[in-house]
């Protein structure tokens, strides 16, 4: 196990490089919050979760964090450092000049508000309101990286205003059908604007010198303009999902798990004009296997594919959920070395693996595992 006295270093490139410090979120507190626009638009409409806000049952916290413990310990068992963000009181009505919402969320899911790249740490714009002070969460650990990391560098988006003119006014009906849903995914009219820059941090997977940037819900084009603004020594390139009604954050649609291997939804296909990155430069896009059940667990945001949303422990060895078995079967087949832990009481609070987690450090270097393009997509 590492010691808290190990020397903070913060670096991280990519998805798979070996991990050596990680930061797992916590189920404390954790809020259902109360409908907004953008939130709204992402459950579905046979969700139990339809008109039901409110602090998260005792019993089910106590359950996620169960989880998000051992999940701390396997990874400690390896090796890796683990930091634990530091919950406020999620259950607060919170403000802007510009909105207010009757709660927060909770900070369970470090990778939709933290973009680590290189020596650096990003806070997300964030594109919901209840998520808008998430980020005081990690400030704690963030401070802490500051003063022991001379390197590290501590940056922060432009808060988003957040007010209506961010939203879509089609996209707030009760009534969307998944065919119309299917044809604005397609259509790229997503529930958000292009008032000003919006991103999560999950909707970004980071290959080196290029990151990948799902356009969708929760990142808009001006969010992904401004992510390539701010990184002018990497690429970044524009994808999206024409087979997901509810598109947010990439991880359970577009998984790399090491050079040269990305597992993609089989239902969330990456469009043929979008693959020439990957197939000018020998990169393998295979189908992940079918998750293992019909339903997400009640009470949860996401879909079933949380099944593809595994933590890369490096490149050979991968960290899986443990009732996934088709899932596992397939990692198992392509190579890898599979750590089944069991994570499905956490899903509820912010999803799985990938999103339970962020980087703080992995050996290696930025490489450019993509030499071979002429423009960005
Ligand atoms: N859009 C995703 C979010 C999971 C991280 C889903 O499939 O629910």
């Amino acid at each position: 196990m590492i010691s808290s006295t190990d020397k903070t270093i913060v670096n991280s490139w990519n998805e798979w490089d070996p991990l050596r410090h990680i930061i797992v979120g916590r189920a404390d507190g954790g809020c259902i919050p109360p409908g907004e626009p953008a939130l709204d638009a992402k459950v579905p409409e046979d969700s139990d979760m339809r008109g039901r806000w409110g602090p998260r049952p005792a019993e089910a916290v106590e359950r996620a964090n169960a989880q998000l413990d051992n999940l701390t310990a396997v990874l400690e068992a390896r090796g890796v450092r683990v930091d634990r963000p530091t919950p406020i009181d999620f259950s607060h009505p919170v403000a802007t000049p510009d909105w207010e919402t009757a709660s927060m969320m909770g900070c369970m899911p470090p990778r939709d508000v933290l973009l680590t790249l290189g020596s650096e740490i990003l806070e997300a714009t964030m594109s919901y309101r209840c998520r808008w002070f998430e980020y005081l969460c990690y400030r704690p650990l963030l401070e802490r990286y500051f003063e022991e990391d001379p390197d590290m560098r501590h940056e922060a988006a432009p808060k988003p205003r957040l007010t209506d003119a961010d939203y879509h006014a089609d996209y707030l009906s009760d009534t969307i059908s998944i065919a119309q849903r299917l044809d604005w995914t397609a259509a790229r009219h997503f529930v958000t604007t292009e008032a000003e820059p919006l991103f999560d941090a999950a909707d970004v997977l980071r290959f080196g010198r290029d990151l990948v940037v799902q356009h969708g819900f929760t990142t808009n084009l001006k969010g992904i303009d401004w992510l390539a603004r701010h990184f002018p020594a990497h690429r970044v390139h524009m994808v999206n999902f024409p087979g997901d009604p509810y598109p947010i954050h990439i991880d359970a649609t577009f998984t790399p798990l090491r050079p040269g291997l990305i597992i993609n939804n089989p239902d969330r296909r990456l469009p043929d004009d979008q693959r020439k990155l990957f197939e000018d430069n020998d990169w393998e896009i295979v189908e992940a296997a079918r998750p293992a059940h019909n339903r997400p667990p009640p009470l949860c945001y996401s879909s079933v594919w949380l099944s593809m949303n595994v933590l890369m422990v490096d490149p050979k060895t991968v960290i899986a959920e443990a009732s996934e078995v088709h899932q596992l079967d397939q990692l198992d087949r392509l190579g890898f070395e599979v750590i089944p832990v069991p994570f499905r009481d956490a899903y509820a609070f912010g999803g799985a693996l990938h999103c339970a987690t962020t980087d703080v450090c992995r050996e290696g270097t930025c490489e450019d595992y993509f030499p071979r393009q002429t423009h960005r997509i």
